[in-house]
């Protein structure tokens, strides 16, 4: 049968290391930088804690402790099908301070068996090499990301990961949403990303760019080492896919709206094109900044451009030029311009949801980029749920929103003519939300019994999604 979406497209379903495998002292692991983050919730920011201190609560330590259980859970995953599952390798299960000499064998050990999981079911393992999980170590000595030190910690960390799965694992992506640190308001994202916490720098914005500077540079020297290991591996960037719509034909709205969509255009502009669009040069002369970037760097970039740009689409954005928003809750990082879109629903979450958004973005990035591929590694919706008396929970909401979604996408490849590898629906099963650290924000095809007040058993258990996704998968998206 002849379908819309090419023979081999990978269907599947996207988490992170930090967000699932729990087990944060286990198997030789040290503390990343989101194991001292405590839990939040809608309007609740999640705070950074010198280390970790009795009485507080640190939501990612058990996560759904997929690190005991990845055996079951993948066999699930399987049962809907997936032809891939793209999931993180903590830096700290490798490296656990991050500058250790030799790397940790047990925690080698411990993917070795995950990708054979997933390998011996025929799903290929999708590895993200750092998804909001660096060493803690790297940030208490070095500074983190503000420090140039990191980028040959960086790829020691990946060349021993490279060497290892050569021959497991052919699709990587470098840095999760390396651009979700633009807005500098909130200390969370720049913490994650980089180590900074902004709200001490004294050039916020300066510190961002010298930070994402040395990230971009560690990425594309990943992936020139990536095809000197195997030629065949396919190496993306990864950034959080957030179109700005302007709010109005008023050309004020419109010029604001194509300046923030460089929170998203800079990064991957630097990592596709390999070089510093003029607006970024511009803007660095304007703030008289003296960055730290050689020519030696400059080369790097030019050569390691990314394969394919993979990225997560959950919303839009609308921008008013006079408005003047209060940007401070870390749930919802954004500029003072940005406001509600009167034409979009909202998630409880207060995200918009917006299926035709993510047609607009397939056709900018197919247009921006020559005809790039293009990989949707996160989309869906998060859901207040419980289990129902029949064990199940009936997420007609979810169903109706991927159904809308993958519509869109289709289009985009039927009629624009777009490159797409694949989709990757965000936590297929229930997990720890990063932006609130909440477990209620469900987001899975399978529900996971656990709680934010830490009851529950943890089984797992099918949602009416999941066999509805089932089925997509079957028959390539022809039928929703
Ligand atoms: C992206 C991240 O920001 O969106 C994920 O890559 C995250 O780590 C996902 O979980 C959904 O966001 P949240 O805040 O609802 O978990």
């Amino acid at each position: 049968m002849s379908t819309t979406l090419p023979e081999g497209f990978l269907w599947g379903g996207a988490v992170s290391a930090c967000q699932l495998e729990g087990a944060w002292q286990e198997g030789g692991k040290g503390p990343s930088v989101t194991d001292v983050l405590t839990a939040g919730a809608h309007g609740v920011a999640r705070r950074i804690t010198e280390g970790v201190e009795p009485g507080e609560s640190y939501p990612n330590h058990d996560g759904i402790d997929f690190y005991h259980t990845y055996r079951d859970d993948i066999e699930l995953f399987a049962q809907m099908g997936f032809k891939c599952f793209r999931t993180s390798i903590a830096w700290t299960r490798i490296f656990p301070e991050g500058d250790e000499d030799e790397p940790n064998e047990e925690g080698l050990a411990y993917y070795d068996d995950m990708f054979d999981a997933l390998l011996e079911h025929g799903i290929e393992p999708v590895i993200t090499l750092s998804h909001f999980e660096m060493p803690l170590g790297l940030v208490r000595k070095y500074g983190g990301w503000s420090n140039r030190v990191l980028i040959d910690l960086f790829v020691r960390y990946v060349k021993v990961c490279f060497e290892r799965y050569r021959d497991k694992v052919t699709y990587w992506m470098t840095f999760n949403e390396i651009n979700n640190q633009f807005h500098t308001d909130t200390d969370l994202f720049g913490w994650v990303n980089s180590g900074l916490v902004f709200s001490q720098e004294d050039d916020p914005e300066r510190a961002m760019y010298q930070a994402a500077h040395y990230e971009f540079v560690a990425s594309a020297k990943a992936v020139t080492l990536g095809h000197q290991i195997n030629p065949n591996f396919k190496i993306g960037c990864m950034v959080a896919a957030l179109p700005v719509y302007p709010y109005s034909c008023n050309p004020d709205d419109v010029l604001v709206a194509a300046d923030l969509f460089h929170q998203v255009y800079f990064f991957s502009d630097v990592m596709i094109r390999g070089n510093y669009p003029a607006y970024a040069l511009k803007l660095f002369e304007r703030r008289e900044w003296d960055l730290d970037i050689t020519q030696e760097d400059l080369d790097a970039l030019a050569q390691g451009t990314c394969d394919y740009l993979g990225y997560s689409y959950y919303m839009t954005k609308a921008a008013k030029s006079d408005a003047n928003n209060d940007v401070t809750d870390a749930t919802d990082a954004s500029a003072p311009q940005m406001v509600p879109n009167p034409f979009l629903k909202q998630t409880g979450w207060a995200w918009s949801i917006d299926p035709k958004g993510l047609r607009y973005i397939l056709k900018c990035f197919d247009e921006r980029y020559n005809g790039i591929p293009q990989f949707i590694v996160e989309n869906g919706v998060g859901l207040y749920e419980d289990l129902d008396e029949n064990q199940t929970v009936e997420d007609d909401e979810r169903i109706a929103y991927f159904r809308e979604h993958i519509t869109q996408m289709k289009r985009a490849v039927a009629e624009d003519g777009v490159t797409l590898m694949g989709y990757t629906p965000w936590g297929c099963i229930d997990l720890v939300s990063f932006g609130t650290g909440e477990l209620r924000k469900r987001y899975g095809f399978i529900y996971v019994d656990k709680n934010d007040d830490g009851s529950g058993t943890g089984r797992r258990f099918r949602k009416k999604s999941f066999g509805w996704y089932q089925h997509v998968i079957k028959t390539n998206g022809e039928e929703l």
